[in-house]
């Protein structure tokens, strides 16, 4: 028994597997060319020597390599792009076959139980959920239905940073939290909710699935999920996972139903969708439902907390644009803290919203983009990318790339005081690319543009001295420390008045 026929057997089985890989690389190498490749290890390829986040990583690599380069992710290829030029020859104008998503047995299959909008590919169930978003959340009665309550979180948003200065990143959270708690839910989030601090904790694990190569493998190397069962050592974490996902907003929607027996409803997305059930658009299956609204608290939240975050630093690093930013508010609001902006004064206000589209490009949190897939062959200049590839809008390397924006690194609103202000999606790729783009934008730089006109209304924004803020290294997405120090002071006296005014208002407007 064994003995050397085994050993010859694998070492021929070994020889045929090695001139396979050299036989499918040169097939390959014939067949397509890709920009620069990253030199990377054996199997693993660029995984290990990508930090995390890697924007300032991507920036060099795009400094070295030009407009693109590839990496190769344990066998995935992924193509950069660090250039709009490129970004809207190929994920704008071929959004058709650049807009799918790479299959996720971990994070999509199991941990969502394929439902995820964000993870899913250009499916029919990703047009239907798309579709479902879109009408609620930019139809027409959208800003009528939503800016009532950012109005109201903004009030709150100020006495927040008036009593607890230090806690900045915190209020910022708590204004996300709640305008997107009260679009899906009608319902306003406290700092001390339990049900938040759940849907919160979930967030966090999903994301370090989501984003995090080394803690996904099974997506990484999809094979591993056709192991047998008993050998899938993450399976019994990713079912519970997904069973706590279910169970949490199985409680929001009860809670809403409840409300709905009382008459005390208020207008949300939930609602639209419950007594729509009957239409066409809303026929998907219960649990699908509620991962639509987990992705809405998951997408709607953490995206407007960092970039107002972001604001924040922006106004103290760069006093110039805040000064004139408060002179343009002191006009149309009064110069004496006579109110706060609302949405009603957009239109007399064009500076906040350019330094609203500077906060998005500035330094993009969503540092290498999220990866589109290719889903057939594609030539271009002179390359050829095979099905399959992953490609992204490389978002630091773009927005620090001085042929996109002239003096790239620094905050200057004025470079969007042009005629596609009006639109969030021009200008810069906060919110993606193609067929993809972020379905929320209108709420998202709704909440940014408001957050950013109160926040500049009533307060004065500095670093500390001896803590001055690094733009390039600072992990804005913190969450439960502060990701920067920031001495935060109001206007005057007539402000810390106007924002108890305001405070007092907030507080009795509890639903
Ligand atoms: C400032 C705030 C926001 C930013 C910067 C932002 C950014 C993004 C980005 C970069 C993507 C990926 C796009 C791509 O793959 O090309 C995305 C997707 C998405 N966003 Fe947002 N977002 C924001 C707010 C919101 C809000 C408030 C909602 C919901 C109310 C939302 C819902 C979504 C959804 C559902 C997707 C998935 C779209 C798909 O995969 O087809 N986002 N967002």
């Amino acid at each position: 028994m064994g003995g050397p026929p085994v050993v010859y057997t694998l070492l021929v089985m070994l020889a045929i597997f090695a001139i396979r890989q050299v036989v499918a690389k040169i097939q390959f190498k014939r067949k397509y060319k890709l920009p620069p490749t990253i030199p990377g290890w054996p199997i693993v390829g660029n995984t290990l020597n990508m930090p995390i986040p890697s924007g300032m990583w991507g920036h060099e690599m795009a400094m070295k390599y030009g407009e693109m380069y590839t990496c190769n992710l344990a066998g995935r290829l992924w193509v950069y792009i660090n250039s709009s030029r490129v970004v809207n020859d190929l994920m704008e104008k071929r959004a058709a076959i650049y807009s799918a998503r790479p299959n996720r047995p971990l994070a999509q299959d199991l941990l969502s139980g394929g439902r995820r909008i964000l993870l899913m590919s250009t499916t029919e169930r990703w047009k239907l959920q798309r579709k479902v978003m879109h009408s609620v959340l930019n139809g027409p009665n959208a800003n009528k239905t939503f800016m009532p309550y950012q109005e109201l979180e903004s009030k709150q948003l100020v006495v927040d940073y008036l009593e607890n200065p230090d806690k900045f990143y915190v209020a910022n959270q708590r204004f996300s939290n709640s305008v997107i708690m009260s679009v899906t839910f009608g319902r306003r989030a406290k700092l001390d909710d339990k049900q938040l601090r759940r849907i919160m904790t979930q967030m966090e694990e999903f994301a370090q699935i989501f984003f995090d190569p080394l803690k996904s493998l099974p997506d990484i190397f999809p094979i591993m999920a056709r192991f047998p069962k008993f050998m899938q050592w993450w399976r019994p974490w990713g079912e519970d996972y997904y069973r706590r996902t279910v169970e949490t907003y199985q409680i929001e929607v009860d809670n809403l139903m409840k409300k709905m027996e009382a008459g005390t409803a208020r207008p949300c997305f939930a609602l639209d969708v419950i007594q729509g059930s009957e239409k066409k658009q809303f026929q998907m299956d219960h649990e699908e439902k509620l991962f639509v609204y987990a992705t809405l608290l998951e997408a709607g939240s953490d995206t407007s907390r960092t970039a107002i975050t972001q604001m924040v630093a922006a106004a103290a690093l760069y006093p110039e644009w805040v000064k004139k930013a408060q002179g343009l508010l002191d006009e149309v609001c009064g110069a004496n803290a006579e109110r706060l902006p609302t949405f009603a004064d957009k239109e007399a206000l064009p500076y906040i919203s350019a330094a609203t589209k500077e906060t998005l490009r500035w330094r993009p949190f969503i540092q290498s983009g999220v990866p589109h897939e290719l889903t057939q062959d594609d030539e271009y200049e002179g390359y050829k990318f095979p099905k399959g590839t992953q490609v992204t809008w490389n978002a630091m390397a773009i927005a620090l790339n001085e042929d996109d924006y002239y003096q790239a690194h620094d905050f200057i609103p004025e470079r969007f005081l042009n005629e596609d202000l009006k639109f969030p999606l021009k200008g810069t790729w906060g919110f993606g690319t193609g067929r993809r783009v972020c379905i929320g934008y209108t709420v998202g730089f709704n909440n940014v543009w408001l957050a950013t006109a109160c926040l500049l209304y009533c307060f004065n924004f500095e670093q500390y001295p001896d803590s001055p803020i690094d733009s390039y290294n600072t992990t804005w997405e913190a969450y439960n420390h502060s990701p920067f120090r920031l001495k935060v002071t109001p206007r005057s006296p007539a402000h810390v008045e106007l924002i108890k005014r305001m405070g007092a208002e907030a507080a009795a407007e509890d639903y």
